[in-house]
């Protein structure tokens, strides 16, 4: 961080001194005011709900511009790494900062690889919810309980255990989202095969059975690689802050984790993977494509609460990059199982086609994001609609993992805690029960 040769200067219409307030620059994007002196200077707080001008942390790890549309992991673009890196290597530049060489390739890849079992008490923990309980809901609670599976992980000031904890956090998520949608439909658990990649081994734990040899689809291997690199950081969005406010506590790396999932399932962020198909899905049953301008109406009107889910993002004021690397993915996919005919994919291209012209649209700059075709890849894959979000948290806890690391080894680390702007009750007496 670079002090700016200029600072800012904050003056106040009643009489109140002036202050002035250092400025940072970073090595790409916009310069920050730092206010952390305001109220010991003026006992006043800034006000910024839904931190639409605040950064709350200095990171080296993630670079998004909204107005370009380009997404850099520390410094390479999604769009070279997606075609030329697979999904670990991506893992290994966002932890340590660099792609790995040949040898560390190797080297991290069986490391991952050497974890991807989970503790055998795990099934038995799993086995306490309904079987038809949301894949979310059940991975929130799994992936908490790991802290009291792996003791010997769980100080977070304590550089070995955060560093064995991102490993096995990183090798069994996939083992953990196939149990959950293994236990959904009924059928026995798969053990990891050590000997496929990444995604092959995911694809066999959720869809090959104990009866049978599973043979990986290489054109859905690497779908689904370029999926969890599409999700795996993605700056200090909703669920990276949430994981960073509950780690900064001090609280174990599963913990902050299992955070951020809660936090990721919700609608208007990794949920909208689901909301998005369920739309496409009702807008279908409407009547398909026929019905798109009816419902772009519904989307217009201001009353009606209705979204065109995958579309827009508080960061990208442009196309998505994510977007147009998995639309690719979406026609790979769909070609190979022989589905180019999909009417959902016929009907998602008219409604992008439909926004990306409509001046509601163009004037707000809403563009797809990630979730417009990640649903419809997915859904072809055999991924059933309520497990997009469980994928999506797959993806991102390195990300995650990365991004609490550098908070801890940040040496101006604090507990998060923010302030408020209280519009309550002033102080009055508690009445009693028979005068109030
Ligand atoms: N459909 C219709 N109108 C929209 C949409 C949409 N998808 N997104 C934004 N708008 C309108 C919004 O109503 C507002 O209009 P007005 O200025 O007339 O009031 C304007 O565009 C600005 O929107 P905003 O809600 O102030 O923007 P935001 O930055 O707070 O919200 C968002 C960003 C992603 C929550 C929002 O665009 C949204 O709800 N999109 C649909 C859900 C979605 O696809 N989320 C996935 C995000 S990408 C995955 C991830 O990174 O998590």
């Amino acid at each position: 961080m670079k002090i700016a040769d200029y600072k800012a200067t904050l003056s106040f219409s009643n009489g109140q001194p002036g202050i002035e307030m250092p400025v940072y620059k970073g090595s790409i994007g916009p310069d920050v005011i730092d206010i952390r002196k305001l109220y010991g200077q003026t006992g006043m707080f800034t006000y910024d709900p839904g931190f639409l001008s605040t950064a709350s942390c200095q990171s080296a790890i993630t670079y998004i511009d909204g107005d370009k549309g380009e997404l850099l992991y520390r410094g390479h673009p999604i769009e070279q790494l997606a075609t030329q890196c697979d999904f670990l290597e991506t893992c290994h530049l966002l932890l340590y900062g660099e792609l790995p060489n040949a040898q560390k390739k190797t080297e991290f890849t069986s490391l991952v690889t050497n974890h991807t079992m989970v503790h055998e008490q795990m099934q038995f923990f799993l086995r306490g919810f309904r079987r038809d309980a949301h894949p979310m809901a059940v991975l929130t609670g799994l992936i908490g309980g790991l802290s009291a599976f792996y003791h010997d992980s769980t100080d977070i000031n304590n550089a070995a255990h955060r560093e064995i904890a991102a490993i096995r956090l990183i090798a069994k998520l996939p083992t953990l989202v196939a149990m959950a949608f293994k236990y959904s439909i009924g059928q026995p658990f798969m053990y990891p095969k050590n000997d496929l990649n990444y995604a092959g081994n995911f694809l066999r734990m959720m869809f090959g059975n104990p009866c049978e040899e599973y043979k990986v689809n290489p054109v859905l291997e690497r779908a689904l690689d370029r999926i969890f690199i599409l999700h795996a950081d993605h700056e200090q969005n909703a669920s990276t802050s949430t994981v960073r406010l509950c780690g900064s506590s001090g609280t174990n790396p599963f913990a902050a984790i299992a955070a951020g999932v809660a936090c990721l399932w919700g609608p208007a962020h990794g949920g909208a993977n689901e909301a998005c198909l369920n739309m496409l899905e009702d807008i279908q049953k409407m009547g398909g494509v026929a019905k798109v301008g009816e419902f772009m109406s519904q989307v217009k009107d201001k009353n009606s609460n209705v979204k065109l889910m995958g579309f827009g993002h508080r960061v990208y004021k442009n196309y998505d990059p994510r977007a147009k690397l998995m639309q690719e993915t979406c026609n790979e996919v769909l070609l190979e199982l022989g589905l180019e005919n999909d009417p959902l994919f016929k009907l998602a291209k008219a409604l992008e086609k439909i926004a990306l012209e409509d001046d509601y649209f163009v004037s707000r700059k809403l563009y797809p994001n990630v979730d417009f075709y990640s649903g419809i890849v997915q859904r072809a894959i055999g991924i059933p609609v309520n497990l997009f979000t469980g994928i999506f948290a797959l993806a991102r806890t390195v990300g995650w993992i990365a991004q609490l690391n550098e908070m801890i080894g940040d040496p101006e680390y604090k507990i998060g805690r923010p302030r408020q702007l209280f519009t309550g009750a002033e102080r009055r007496e508690v009445l009693a029960l028979n005068k109030r």
